[in-house]
């Protein structure tokens, strides 16, 4: 027998850092996919990757992911976890929180959300939520910590001729950015309450092409985008277009995915 569940990547249109801090945010459901199977055919528990290799790190990912699933089912899995991934992994398109929600789902059943919340909250530290909203509801979402999730409408064509940009692996994990950034909060008060203030022009109607160049600065100004990646956007800029960093950001290393639109 075999049980197979999935869960999507997302974007980050606004909000990245200033969410964690009670700043709303918006981010949508990307047609990138993670697929956990789960094949009852082994005494002990298997974990393979087919297609992308995440590394070791990957393996120990999962297998914390399905010890704590085991607490809430008080019983071992046994069998062949098998995962298939179209989400660019630690990139900032929500790769570790799909992963998380679709081995879940595939172990302790559809309706888990609040048991994977915890799971999410175990294995990615200090995290706002809005990641989990998004790809659990797999809708657009207008999120606020503490408060529930709302759904938004946005122009249908609003990443029409959006383009990613691979910059490459951050060397630091999502909760190591978080963590930096919030040990600077105080001192980051304008730029996180300008990417608090992105969202809401952006539910106010104004594009994101106006929108954007302000949220890149208030992520410059955060330090979570790296020389390089600043480099990049100041030529996408220079050619007439827009961009920013989604998701963490990085200090050194790469800078994840970079979404730019052209004007
Ligand atoms: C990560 O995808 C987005 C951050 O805002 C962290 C979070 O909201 O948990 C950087």
């Amino acid at each position: 027998m075999s049980t197979t569940c999935s869960a999507q990547g997302k974007i980050i249109l606004t909000g990245e850092h200033a969410v964690v801090y009670g700043y709303p945010g918006i981010a949508v459901p990307v047609e990138l996919f993670t697929t956990v199977t789960l094949t009852d055919d082994s005494p002990t528990l298997n974990i393979i990757f087919s297609g992308v290799k995440p590394g070791v790190n990957g393996e120990w990912y999962v297998r914390t992911i399905v010890k704590l699933c085991e607490k809430t089912l008080d019983a071992p899995v046994t069998g062949t976890v098998t995962i298939q991934n179209t989400v660019p992994l630690g990139k900032g398109m929500g790769s570790s929180t799909a992963l998380v929600i679709a081995v879940c789902r595939c172990l302790l059943g559809e309706d888990c959300e609040v048991r994977a919340r915890e799971i999410e909250d175990a294995v990615n530290p200090g995290n706002s939520g809005l990641d989990f909203a998004v790809i659990w509801h797999n809708r657009p979402v207008l999120f606020r910590k503490g408060q529930p999730t709302e759904f938004v409408s946005l122009p249908a064509d609003i990443l029409n001729n959006a383009t990613l940009i691979d910059t490459g692996m951050p060397k630091e994990t999502t909760p190591e950015m978080v963590a930096w950034v919030r040990e600077r909060k105080e001192t980051l008060q304008e730029p996180l309450r300008t990417i608090g203030h992105c969202t809401k022009r952006l539910l106010g109607g104004e594009s994101l092409l106006t929108i954007l160049p302000d949220h890149h600065r208030a992520q410059v100004a955060l330090g979570v985008v790296t020389p390089e990646a600043q480099a990049l956007i100041a030529e996408i800029e220079k050619a007439g277009g827009t961009a920013k960093v989604l998701g963490a950001g990085a200090r050194t290393g790469g800078c994840g995915m970079v979404l730019k639109l052209p004007l």
